[in-house]
């Protein structure tokens, strides 16, 4: 039976620069800025930072290292590779977390993906002149993205919403099919310095506001950083702030998804990587990335910017309301706000075409090694399931509600598993002890030894606690939102048959491997 061939990394800062271009995405820029002025400014920052160290991080290196293990075997999938660390008869099957956690997220994240593509269009050509009404940028997102009625994006054919989408998903499908190194790689080569580069621009521009009306001085640059990093407890101490179970839920929640931990992309991404190679340096610098994007430039931009213009008030709001709301009427006030507004829409989607990519990575790898496709077939099959759930995310656009149903119930709670299975399998089965010499081969970096007691022990307990905290919260308010909405009913309806498909598909990949096994 045919293998495809062995596809590996050209360039050591190919393999980063797509690692970080992976985890780089509208998480740093929107949902990132929007949880620290929701949780008290800086002492989201408590949370935040325990988590990357105790999550973010050991998981990083954990994927790093299960990847390459499993790459150099032949294997580039979370199904092959968990089958390949675990004996175990469930092993490929609970891999399928790491196929429809990439491909149902791409699913959604290509349609918001398309927003900052037509917002940028209609920056650079002029069109969003929308004055300064803060109503008619809301009446505008509604619109544009079928806030307002099922099935509303699907009346104009030829409108910006839908043209700009099949732009969005047919440029993910042309790359991806362009292979590894010419598709992903190149163009992570340049997509990267150019996404700092807008971001840098965008970043000088709001620190060189000052103080823009002279009438209201409070509201200038340094009260703008304030705003995101001083404490803001109010009449709360540091320690009740902190008491907020809820905050620690999404700053853990945060690191996963913006470090696209848990994703089954980064175990995909390393297993390209030769057996000498460097994994210890290269997965640390990535996540160093990723955070000077989230804290630095992501940190920096939307809330002082905000603040800036529209005071305490008008600087806060959810990941959407932030980007698309906000920030479009700050420009509006803002000198050269058209072109800021052109180069922050354009970064959002350098950002999030280099994180979409990845997210079809696995599937296509498991597409090829697991039923023998060749990479177009693999590419069109996959193409035809994701373009599927983009268009029931588009069609039923009314509130979002198939939009966050996927996002709640994949884009968080299957996140979760995904971590808890990876560091299960890595820290118990894999063992600390193989993962930390997997580590050190050809490491230019050594990995502090206490990374084999956190993964073992400390990522667990810590990741049961937050889960159970989160379904504590959560799960209620889905479960009443099933019995009420038809359309949350039709979202885990499709999101089920997903399942099914892709628990199918690795039931046929692991006859093939067998066979092939027994014959060799
Ligand atoms: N890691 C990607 C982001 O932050 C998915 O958006």
């Amino acid at each position: 039976m045919s293998r495809p061939p062995q596809e590996n990394w050209s360039t050591r800062i190919g393999v980063i620069l797509a690692v970080t271009g992976s985890a780089v995405g509208l998480g740093n820029f929107l949902r990132f800025p929007g949880l620290a002025a929701k949780y008290d400014g800086g002492t989201f920052m408590i949370p935040y930072f325990i988590a990357l160290l105790l999550l973010g991080l050991p998981l990083a290196w954990a994927e790093w290292a299960m990847g390459r293990y499993g790459g150099v075997r032949g294997h580039h999938s979370a199904p092959g590779i968990f089958r390949l660390l675990w004996r175990n008869r469930a092993a490929p099957y609970l891999g399928v977390l790491g196929l429809i956690v990439p491909v149902v997220i791409y699913m959604y994240y290509v349609f918001i993906e398309s927003w900052c593509l037509g917002y940028a269009w209609h920056y650079l050509t002029g069109a969003m002149d929308l004055g300064k009404d803060p109503a008619a940028y809301g009446r505008f997102f509604s619109d544009y993205t079928g806030l307002g009625a099922n099935a509303s994006v699907f009346a104009n054919p030829l409108g910006a919403p839908l043209v700009f989408l099949v732009i969005c998903i047919a440029a993910n499908f042309i790359l991806i099919n362009r292979g590894l190194t010419r598709g992903i790689e190149l163009f992570c080569l340049w997509a990267m310095p150019l996404l700092a580069l807008c971001a840098v621009l965008v970043l000088i521009r709001v620190l060189t506001l000052g103080t823009p009306d002279p009438s209201r001085p409070e509201l200038n640059v340094l009260n703008g950083l304030g705003q995101m990093w001083n404490l803001h407890v109010g009449d709360k101490t540091v320690w009740q702030s902190l008491a907020n179970g809820k905050m620690w839920m999404e700053a853990a929640g945060q690191i996963f998804f913006s470090l696209s931990v848990g994703f089954g992309v980064i175990i995909t991404y390393a297993s390209y990587l030769r057996r000498e190679d460097d994994i210890a340096l290269s997965a640390t610098t990535s996540v160093a990335g990723n955070q000077f994007f989230e804290v630095s430039l992501g940190g920096m931009i939307t809330i002082p910017a905000a603040f800036i213009f529209l005071g305490a008030a008008g600087a806060v709001g959810g990941t959407f309301a932030l980007g698309f709301n906000t920030l479009p009427l700050v420009f509006e006030y803002m000198p050269l706000g058209r072109w800021v507004g052109f180069l922050w829409f354009f970064l959002l989607f350098l950002a999030a075409i280099t994180s979409s990519l990845s997210m079809l990575q696995p599937a296509i790898a498991f597409l090829q090694e697991g039923l023998g496709l060749g990479r177009t077939r693999a590419v069109a099959l996959l193409c035809g399931v994701g373009t599927a759930g983009t268009v029931f995310v588009v069609w039923f656009s009314k509130n979002l509600v198939a939009l966050d149903t996927f996002d709640f119930w994949v884009g968080t709670f299957c996140i979760f598993l995904l971590a808890s299975v990876q560091t299960f399998i890595f820290g118990w089965v894999f063992t600390p002890r193989r993962g930390l010499e997997e580590l050190d081969r050809g490491a230019d970096f050594r990995v502090p030894r206490i990374f084999g007691f956190v993964i073992k022990y400390v990522s667990p307990v810590y990741l049961l606690a937050i889960f159970i905290l989160w379904a504590w919260q959560n799960v209620g308010g889905y479960v009443q939102s099933f019995r009420e909405d038809s359309t949350v009913r039709w979202s885990i309806l499709f999101l089920l048959a997903v399942l099914a498909l892709f628990l199918w598909w690795i039931r046929l990949a692991v006859r093939r491997w067998r066979t092939e096994e027994t014959r060799t």
